[in-house]
């Protein structure tokens, strides 16, 4: 169960959601681990989580991902903590609601730089301190809407689209390197994230669980428990021949037509 043993692991978004799951999983794995995120509190309640002999293995790093400076910090700041980096885990985004014709240029930008300025500078400065381990392991965070574009997440697919293609380019360009990039797409999670987006549209309470039961071929809404496993195999040296792989975990979940009545 040491899988991550000996690793230092880096997690954007590792505040909440599946983020904070695979932070605690990857302690757990033995590894040591660097989250990052803007919720100070969410952060400290994750570190209380971990006992006396694992608290010495995961730190909090404070950071707005919007900013480079803060993403090249995050890095610094865990391998000055545990001697280098092995694995980064990108899963920190938002999913905000809009049609193209309702999409602001100001959420247009919210969108692009924190699901993809973000990824792309964290993966930009993860790279020397992968390069000088001789390898690791990026595993960025997919959306269904990457491949199908939902009517009402028009800037968030294209965000995901140009995440996806990151991803190519780092497997395809540092394979030499063994440095590996992975995709894994959730399908639909009652994060924080969604929940507060739900709640903004007005839904009432239960319409989540109501609409995952109709919605999902397996009959329910993903939890954060269903993808951990997956990651943690990404970033562990069990898949060290897999790169620019699209891991689809969603559960059957691939609205390629419209799903339900957005309005
Ligand atoms: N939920 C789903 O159904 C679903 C489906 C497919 C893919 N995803 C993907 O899952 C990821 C998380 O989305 P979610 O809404 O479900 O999230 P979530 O679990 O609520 O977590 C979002 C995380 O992103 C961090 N974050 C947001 N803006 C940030 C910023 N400017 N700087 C630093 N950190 C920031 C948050 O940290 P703080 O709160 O600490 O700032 C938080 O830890 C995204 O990549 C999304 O595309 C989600």
């Amino acid at each position: 169960m040491q899988r991550l043993e000996g690793k230092s692991i880096v997690i954007t978004g590792g505040t909440k959601g599946v983020g904070r799951r695979v932070a605690l999983a990857a302690v757990s794995a033995g590894a040591c681990v660097t989250f990052a995120g803007r919720d100070e509190q969410a952060a400290a309640e994750i570190i209380k989580e971990c006992g006396p002999e694992k608290r010495t293995r995961i730190q909090f790093a404070a950071g707005d991902l919007r900013k480079p400076a803060d993403c090249e910090k995050l890095m610094q700041t865990a391998a000055q903590a545990y001697g280098g980096i092995d694995g980064l885990f990108n899963y920190a985004g938002i999913l905000p609601a809009a049609t193209l014709m309702e999409t602001t240029a100001e959420l247009f930008d919210d969108v692009f730089a924190i699901d993809v300025k973000g990824p792309f500078f964290c993966c930009k400065y993860v790279l020397p301190y992968l390069l000088d381990r001789q390898g690791g392991s990026i595993v960025n965070t997919g959306s269904v809407h990457a491949y199908a574009g939902e009517i009402d997440r028009a800037a968030y697919a294209c965000a995901k689209g140009a995440l996806l293609t990151l991803t190519k380019h780092l497997s395809m360009n540092y394979a030499r390197d063994k440095i590996r990039c992975n995709w894994l797409t959730m399908g639909w999670v009652p994060t924080p994230g969604e929940l507060a987006l739900r709640q903004a549209e007005g839904r009432e309470a239960g319409w989540l669980d109501k609409i995952g039961r109709e919605v999902m071929p397996m009959g329910r809404l993903q939890t954060v428990e269903d993808h951990v496993e997956a990651i943690l195999y990404l970033l562990s040296d069990a898949s060290s021949q897999v790169t620019g792989s699209e891991l689809q975990m969603t559960g059957g979940f691939w609205p390629a037509a419209p799903t339900y009545q957005h309005r």
